[in-house]
């Protein structure tokens, strides 16, 4: 859906690499993450500052291969080596579906999928994931296991203005951020961890090690000159130029797809969405309510309980509730695709009736 932006940006936001360059494993050998390429970790400081959303300081960065590979890098580090059990891996329903599938996937000594956050109540350590706003209702989360003492990893892949209000810069032991959800480019497979702790950044590093050997240099390159056009963008904005920030562009793109969405939803009679309160967003310094990046659509007519197998009818492709730990009565519907594709499902979706 930023396809658009980025066609606008034209060679700003192009990069050369000769083939003499980047041919190394190492990228900065002094740092204790040595495959973070130094303009990376530049911009995203950078952009952080610039957006208000994380604070950076004090924090080692750690890149991955998306911010999939993070968390599996978090996991490894986090749960204690030594003990007899694997750690219990929670969060909230409904929660992000590859949570369960990428803790259980090498049937890992160390960690094992627990299930709902908020029904969590053994007594025994936990890693608890914090999506913040939530994958796939996107609304804003905190810790829901009802008490302390668990280990956090705040996966705040979506808090960026376009999505939500900016109410305060994170401030976590271990924060995940990805590429793919801020500008679009999913396909570079680009993400970072913030995290607090030295020896948690360094089994961070060597998971990537063991796993990668680094994270690939060009990749870490093109994200940097993406963040580095995304800040220039919001801070020109501000000034005599004509110049339309990345966040002022997926903003109004966003609220322009929800206004359509709820529209159609109204007329329907047969479905609801969430409701968002507003919240001021420090980024736009204005009263905001929240776009999330998937719209989780409930099918409220008694006579459809599998609302995914119903709108597969009526050629729509959804993902049901039962993939996110919650009632097949539930959709989650992607509101990042390309105009065409969201023009034709709003369409779709507006011709069926209850
Ligand atoms: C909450 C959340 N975390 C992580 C990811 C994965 O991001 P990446 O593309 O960086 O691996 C996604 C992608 O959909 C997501 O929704």
């Amino acid at each position: 859906m930023y396809e658009k932006y980025w066609k606008q940006m034209g060679d700003k936001a192009t990069i050369v690499i000769p083939g003499w360059q980047s041919m190394s494993y190492f990228s900065d050998v002094k740092n204790l993450c040595w495959f973070l390429e130094p303009e990376f970790a530049k911009q995203i400081v950078r952009v952080h500052k610039v957006v208000g959303n994380a604070l950076t300081e004090g924090r080692h960065i750690v890149v991955g291969t998306g911010s999939s590979q993070l968390f599996s890098a978090a996991l490894y580090a986090l749960a204690p080596q030594d003990a007899s059990n694997p750690i219990s891996v929670v969060s909230a329903a409904p929660y992000y579906s590859c949570y369960p599938l990428m803790t259980d996937s090498i049937k890992s000594g160390l960690h094992k999928w627990a299930g709902d956050a908020k029904v969590f109540n053994k007594d025994e350590p936990y890693i608890e994931l914090v999506t913040s706003p939530n994958n796939p209702d996107g609304f804003i989360r905190h810790s829901m296991v009802n008490r302390t003492g668990g280990i956090l990893v705040h996966d705040l892949a979506y808090y960026w203005p376009q999505y939500t209000p900016i109410s305060s810069p994170a401030d976590n032991d271990l924060t995940l951020f990805t590429v793919s959800k801020i500008t679009g480019h999913a396909g570079m497979r680009i993400g970072w961890a913030l995290v607090k702790d030295v020896e948690v950044a360094k089994k961070m590093t060597k998971f990537i090690e063991l796993n990668t050997i680094g994270v690939s240099k060009d990749s870490q390159i093109r994200a940097a000159k993406v963040l580095e056009v995304v800040s220039d963008s919001c801070e020109q904005a501000g000034g005599s130029e004509h110049v339309e920030s990345f966040f002022h562009f997926s903003h109004a793109l966003m609220t322009e797809r929800w206004r359509m969405l709820r529209e159609a939803v109204k007329r329907s009679g047969i479905f609801s969405l969430p409701e968002f309160s507003s919240a001021h967003c420090n980024f736009f310094d204005n009263k905001l309510g929240s776009q999330p990046a998937f719209a989780w659509l409930k099918c409220d007519g008694d006579d459809v309980d599998d609302c995914e197998s119903f709108l597969r009818r009526h050629k729509i492709l959804t993902r049901g509730g039962k993939h996110f730990g919650v009632s097949p009565k539930y959709v989650r519907i992607s509101m990042m695709d390309r105009e065409e594709t969201y023009d034709l499902f709003i369409q779709r979706l507006s011709q069926i009736r209850s």
